[in-house]
């Protein structure tokens, strides 16, 4: 099992991303309970900060594409919320608050310039991949705060591939991937406290070998962290979790994207993967 397994036995793969430069990066409304408009907001720090993390996959080897932020949608950074993309299908989000409904335009645009085999918006609430994981098997799908529970059969049938169901309870876990990443051969780190007792169960049950992670971890989005499965990039903060993905055999990287985070994103939420 996933357990204990050697360093150099832990594979990478090359990835395709998606990532929107923060140009119109601002906190000016609040939709988690991380968005605070009184408190200042620095798009330069912002802007290094994401730049840090796009030379860092670049870095990796992996295939960076860009979409173009467009102005009055200070949140397009998080590209994970766009869409859901699995074998060249791609389905393009539909936010359930009106400041990001927007974004669903842009990305249905992007994408249509091709090179997908199938392009749609989803007909229900669904944020992309801030509720969405792909295991490389199944499609882990979150609901409680953003992407409705009826989304997930929408899901179900449009990728054709097996989909579970996990209820989100903690409202600074607003989004799956804030609370559970996906690291690779079938493994996943999660922090239980954020899932209804339902949920826990499943996935105790489904990933027994599964990286829990604590309180203090999970509170600096830690979980929000991106795998290919060699190099974990993780919020910088998480140094718990550091340490049990480096016994693992994984590579953590720390990221530090504290400005970003005033809008309640890290990592994953600024990475949408491409996998055709
Ligand atoms: N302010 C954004 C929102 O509340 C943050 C989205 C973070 N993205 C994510 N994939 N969790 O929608």
């Amino acid at each position: 099992m996933g357990v204990k397994v050697p360093h150099e036995q832990r594979k990478a793969s090359p990835r395709k991303y998606l990532m929107c430069r923060p140009t119109y990066f601002d906190v000016t409304y609040s939709i988690n309970p991380w968005m605070d408009p009184e408190r200042p907001t620095s798009m330069e720090t912002g802007l290094s900060q994401w730049k840090w993390l796009f030379d860092t996959y670049a870095g990796l080897g992996h295939d960076v594409r860009l979409i173009e932020p467009v102005p009055g949608l200070p949140d397009m950074v998080f590209a994970a919320n766009g869409a859901l993309v699995v074998d060249g299908k791609v389905l393009v989000a539909r936010f359930r608050h009106p400041q990001r409904r927007d974004e669903s335009a842009a990305y249905l645009e992007w994408f249509g310039r091709g090179g997908w085999s199938e392009v749609r918006q989803a007909e229900y609430l669904n944020e992309g991949e801030g509720d969405l994981l792909f295991t490389g098997t199944e499609i882990l799908a979150g609901t409680g705060f953003r992407t409705e529970a009826r989304a997930h059969d929408e899901v179900r049938e449009f990728f054709g591939r097996p989909v579970t169901g996990l209820t989100l309870v903690d409202p600074r876990f607003y989004h799956l991937d804030t609370a559970l990443a996906v690291l690779g051969d079938g493994e996943i780190m999660y922090y239980p406290a954020a899932f209804s007792p339902e949920s826990r169960a499943v996935l105790a049950e489904r990933y027994p070998d599964a990286v829990l992670a604590e309180e203090a971890d999970a509170a600096v989005f830690g979980l929000n962290a991106l795998s290919d499965g060699r190099t974990v990039v993780l919020p910088r903060a998480a140094t718990g979790l550091a340490a049990r993905l480096r016994e693992r055999g994984y590579d953590p990287v720390g990221a530090d994207l504290a400005e970003l985070l005033k809008a309640g994103g890290s990592v994953k939420c600024c990475t949408l993967e491409l996998r055709e």
